[in-house]
């Protein structure tokens, strides 16, 4: 995917959340964000993703202006997995996928219910697709958001921490489906704390804390980092 941000600046109540963001990647497919709480990380990814827009400065997605296209245009582009509880509970985990399909892409039902089923399948989801979301576990749950994220073959899918929800082993399901995205050469943007995930999974790795972009670069920052504060935040996540 192609990102470039130019000046990017955003407030909330007069606190700069993220200051003078400049970036340029032209063929990565995968991104990982990482850094300390609070550091603007969820505030860049809803920019990049046009939940909101930024004060000042330019984004592009690839050929996408993000100042000038229309936002329901976009979001017919891309795919946005949360935190959790992102599906509707009451409606079947078939339905919380066909309802986007029909509804903002305007497929038939049929076409509709045979890509819904074609996905769940090879996520090994298929035995759950009559029972309503609230019945899923964690897990179950956060793979059947990534596959209503690729239902639509969006372009990029953006990732807000999708495994913050989940205990250890539940958070290895989720990862493994993200992994198998990767391979399939789907191209996302992923915050995650889980940096040996990121190591895995990212060819680009973007390390943000205070409202910057601090270090990027390949997956070898990780290994070895050269600011004091991507050092500083490795050596914490690694602590216990
Ligand atoms: N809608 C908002 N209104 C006011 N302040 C906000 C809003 N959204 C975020 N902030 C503030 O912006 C800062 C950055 O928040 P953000 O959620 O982007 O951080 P983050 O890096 O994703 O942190 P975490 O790892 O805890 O999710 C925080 O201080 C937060 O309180
Ligand atoms: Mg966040």
């Amino acid at each position: 995917m192609e990102l470039k941000l130019h000046n990017v600046n955003k407030s909330y109540d007069n606190k700069e959340i993220l200051i003078d963001i400049n970036l340029e990647l032209k063929d990565e497919a995968s991104i990982a964000i990482i850094g300390p709480s609070g550091a603007g990380k969820s505030t860049l990814l809803r920019l990049l993703s046009l939940i909101e827009k930024p004060d000042s400065g330019e984004i592009h997605v690839n050929k996408y202006d993000l100042n000038k296209i229309d936002p329901d245009e976009y979001y017919k582009k891309i795919g946005f997995v949360f935190q959790s509880h992102t599906l509707f509970p009451h409606l079947t985990v078939l339905r919380n996928i066909t309802l986007i399909l029909e509804q903002v892409h305007k497929k038939t039902k049929e076409e509709a219910n045979k890509t819904a089923l074609d996905l769940l399948n090879r996520f090994d989801l298929g035995e759950h697709i009559h029972k309503r979301a609230s019945q899923l576990s964690g897990g179950q749950s956060q793979r059947v958001s990534i596959v209503r994220g690729i239902a639509i073959n969006p372009e990029v899918l953006f990732f807000d921490e999708p495994t913050s929800a989940l205990d250890p082993v539940l958070t290895q399901e989720v990862l493994s489906t993200i992994l198998k995205l990767r391979e399939e050469h789907m191209k996302f943007v992923i915050v995650t704390h889980e940096i040996l995930f990121a190591k895995k999974a990212a060819d680009f790795v973007i390390f943000m804390d205070c409202g910057k972009i601090v270090e990027m670069g390949n997956v070898d920052i990780l290994e070895n980092p050269q600011t004091e504060e991507l050092q500083k935040f490795l050596s914490n996540v690694f602590l216990w």
